[in-house]
């Protein structure tokens, strides 16, 4: 369309400056652009089965068959969304008896949890600093930032060796005083799929009792590393050992429910009468960005969680989902001595040491579509392709 003739102020608008896309959600445009067939998409972070699709689990569309014949009403729930969800997702992530008070709101998915969860903190303190290992997720920065908490790298894992830096995050991690934040990734660490071991959690539990600190934990892809409970080891360690910690969960990768969006915020405190003042906060923040969460992801979730027979099935889907990885990931070590790393990682991801060039190359030459970082999702690749991907970057590192 031409532009239509233009006044000769500025007007409100005519001052924002252009954006760039976020560079991993344009990768699916980009993918879904390229005639090639051979194309291989190993970019944003869903699981593929082995024909590349990303089905909707079993329990999912039992439950959604359940709520469309059963659900008699779509009025409002309130900002702290379904609150049975809530109730149902709790002791997936903290396990049955975890100390003091948590409290928790459904949120429009990891997201929104993480935003809100940010917005908490800069509301109790206008100079809050949190700790964040580098690599992290690209959308940590802009969400939590963005809420006014100041953001401080710590070095967490060297993309040339594969190896977390545990010395090096546990020297940094010196600095930090009373109060001050830690973000760390429940499992599956995103972008390079390196989690702490459970001694290396232990370390981390003991700094945060003795330092005051209070966790910041992203758990999106609970289940999807080396099961439910085993991913949510290191949460419930630092968690415990915590006085106060925030948790940012995700259903929508261990759901399959991506687009519903569908997450949930827990805090934990030591008084009733500071979780009955977090919970007060979170409503009324809630209140000022959505208002109230989506409905129908949380109601599918509830709706697994509360019948036997669809949790069961839940179960078996995420077992299975996460079987999948792992056979790609011993697939991949299996190829080339270089990535025997990958195998020792979980989760969707893990990181190439490849520079932002070579990932351009790759893309050019062979139609591989990963985030520039050299990040790439395990699970988009098959039995049909696995071969030629790991060919494909193993002849880039050679330089
Ligand atoms: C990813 O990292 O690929 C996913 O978490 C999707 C997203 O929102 O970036």
């Amino acid at each position: 369309m031409a532009d239509a003739i233009v006044a000769d102020r500025p007007m409100l608008l005519d001052r924002l400056e252009a954006k760039p896309t976020d560079s991993l959600l344009a990768l699916i445009q980009l993918c879904d652009a390229d005639p090639r067939a051979e194309k291989i998409d190993v970019g944003v972070g869903v699981y593929r089965d082995a024909a590349g699709n990303t089905p909707i689990l079993r329990c999912v569309k039992a439950a959604e068959r359940i709520l469309l014949e059963g659900q008699e009403t779509k009025a409002y729930l309130g900002s702290a969304g379904d609150t049975r969800f809530v109730e149902l997702i709790k002791p997936i992530v903290f396990g049955d008896n975890p100390s003091g008070y948590i409290v928790g709101v459904q949120t429009p998915g990891g997201c929104g949890a993480l935003r809100l969860g940010a917005e908490l903190v800069h509301a109790a303190d206008r100079q809050a600093r949190m700790f964040v290992g580098q690599p992290t997720w690209i959308n940590h920065g802009p969400l939590i930032g963005c809420a006014g908490v100041e953001m401080i790298d710590y070095p967490y894992y060297d993309k040339a060796s594969g190896a977390i830096l545990f010395d090096e995050m546990m020297s940094a991690l010196g600095q930090t005083r009373a109060g001050d934040l830690l973000l760390l990734h429940g499992c599956c660490h995103n972008p390079t799929g390196a989690d702490l071991s459970l001694d290396q959690w232990r370390e981390v539990a003991g700094l945060v009792s003795e330092r005051g600190l209070v966790p910041y934990v992203d758990i999106a892809y609970q289940g999807l590393g080396n099961g439910l409970e085993a991913d949510a080891a290191g949460t419930r360690l630092v968690v415990e050992a915590a006085e106060q910690a925030i948790i940012a969960q995700s259903c929508d990768k261990n759901f399959g429910l991506y687009r519903e969006r569908t997450g949930s915020l827990f805090v934990k405190t030591l008084s009733s009468r500071t979780a009955e003042a977090v919970f007060g906060n979170l409503l009324s923040l809630a209140r000022t960005m959505w208002s109230m969460p989506p409905d129908h992801g949380a109601a599918v979730v509830r709706t697994v969680l509360e019948e036997d027979a669809l949790r069961a099935d839940w179960r078996s889907e995420l077992d299975d989902m996460c079987t999948r990885i792992r056979a790609i990931r011993a697939r991949m070590a299996a190829f080339d001595p270089r990535l025997a790393f990958v195998n020792d990682q979980n989760g969707m991801f893990s990181m190439l040491p490849l520079t932002k060039g070579q990932v351009l190359e790759l893309r050019a030459d062979h139609g591989i579509y990963m985030a520039d970082s050299g990040r790439f999702n395990v699970v988009g690749l098959s039995d049909d392709n696995v071969d030629r991907f790991a060919a494909a970057v193993t002849e880039k590192m050679d330089g």
